[in-house]
């Protein structure tokens, strides 16, 4: 979400239900570090007040009676000029149309009219309206350099219809609107990333993990696909969704349970992958001899025979040439000495270690630890938040990619 800091963005709101949900967008925008500014269509300001977007985004919010009002006031060139993206969320049928045909009849749509920022739409309305050959016409006429548009979810509308036409997760145009303002600095790229924990059953019921959530990773797959990379993440059993691919090819998801699964899944996203960040901390051990049934309490064996399961990326090293490979390592002590170790170890380009225990390293907490690396001096990495924590490691590794793109394995 760094490509949103410091950033410039009119965010438009017209006029339906979904109106209500964009408080958590402007925010959002705000909690990233954007100076966000509102403008809302008449028809928006009977659905939410300008005034929880002015607390919100604590900028005036610009609406139709001031842009129809004589005296004073930020003209609508003026704003047009003074942004650098603007999100229109949700962007109802009518104005949509209005876009489409060039009108500047309210503050909004000649605000968009007057302005050269990229322009993201978030269409949301109902099912029949969405498919009508107006809405869809209307579409087809945006000018595809600067227009983007997100399409609606299907889902539950408001008027009790399932089917396109819901507004999306806030989180997912917050990334949109970070992709649209670049950088796009891992586009032609393809990356393969490994997240969660892994289980190894001991019964259908009872079974051997750890504590990762999988949020280290997760949060390297959406920054790599908001840098413009192709994703490939093979997740372990976690309750933290995987981020909502772009498009067909922008991330793809393949759930695994155990370790041994992970490992043949890696392998195969590796074909044709130029870095495999390996985030996920699998299960080290499993039961020798897992059992059909769940089994009474009373007649559980008093000791559990184990086997080491296979290491991933120990394994996979003669597949791994010639590609940016980073790991991590989760240490209760001498935390960098070991990091650096499990670097030459395994052989990888990078390694990030960062101290666990008590809570700490594990789940939405921030994290703070040393970036080792083949070719430079170990890097103290101060206390910030994971999705912080991706894109500075995605910088390190973006570098060492060979700069002809693309890949040639
Ligand atoms: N890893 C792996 N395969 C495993 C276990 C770990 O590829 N079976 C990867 C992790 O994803 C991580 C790196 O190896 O990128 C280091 O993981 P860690 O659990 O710290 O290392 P181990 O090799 O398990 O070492 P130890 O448990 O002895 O500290």
């Amino acid at each position: 979400m760094r490509a949103l800091k410091d950033r410039r963005i009119l965010l438009g709101i017209s006029g339906g239900i979904a109106a209500y949900k964009v408080g958590f967008v402007a925010r959002g925008l705000r909690k990233a570090g954007a100076d966000v500014r509102v403008v809302m269509t008449q028809a928006a300001t009977k659905f939410v007040g300008p005034l929880t977007f002015e607390a919100l985004t604590e900028n005036p919010v610009g609406t139709d009676a001031d842009f129809f009002h004589t005296g004073g006031g930020v003209s609508h060139v003026e704003m047009a000029r003074a942004c650098d993206l603007i999100v229109i969320a949700p962007c109802t049928a009518t104005t949509l149309a209005r876009l489409a045909g060039g009108f500047a009849d309210n503050l909004l749509s000649a605000v968009v009219l007057a302005s050269r920022a990229p322009v993201l739409l978030v269409p949301s309305m109902h099912t029949a309206m969405w498919q009508s050959h107006a809405v869809q016409q209307n579409l087809a006429r945006l000018d595809p350099s600067r227009f983007r548009v997100m399409p609606p979810e299907a889902g539950d509308l408001a008027s009790g219809d399932v089917g396109p036409g819901r507004f999306p997760e806030p989180q997912d145009i917050l990334e949109q609107a970070a992709a649209t303002l670049g950088p796009r600095d891992l586009a032609g790229r393809t990356i393969v990333v490994t997240a969660g924990p892994t289980r190894e059953p001991m019964d259908p019921v009872r079974l051997i993990t750890n504590p990762s959530t999988g949020r280290m990773g997760i949060e390297i797959a959406r920054a790599a696909q908001v840098r413009g990379a192709r994703v490939r993440l093979v997740l372990g059993p976690t309750e933290v969704p995987p981020p909502r691919a772009f498009d067909d090819a922008s991330i793809s998801v393949v759930r695994v349970m155990t370790t041994q699964q992970m490992l043949e899944a890696t392998q195969a996203a590796l074909q044709g992958a130029d870095a495999l960040v390996m985030a996920a901390a699998p299960a080290d051990q499993r039961p020798a001899a897992p059992r059909p049934g769940k089994g009474r309490k009373k007649d559980l064996p008093a000791t559990l025979d184990l086997v080491t399961t296979p290491d991933i990326l120990l394994t996979l090293r003669p597949a791994l040439a010639g590609r940016i490979v980073l790991g991590f390592a989760a240490e209760t002590d001498d935390v960098e000495a070991s990091g650096r170790r499990k670097l030459d170890e395994k052989g990888l380009d990078l390694l990030f270690a960062n101290p666990v225990g008590d809570g700490v390293g594990f789940g939405a907490r921030p994290n703070e630890g040393f970036l080792v690396s083949r070719d430079r001096d170990t890097e103290t990495v101060a206390s910030r938040t994971k999705a912080d924590l991706a894109d500075f490691l995605l910088d390190r590794l973006a570098e060492r990619l060979p700069t002809s793109g693309g890949t040639t394995h």
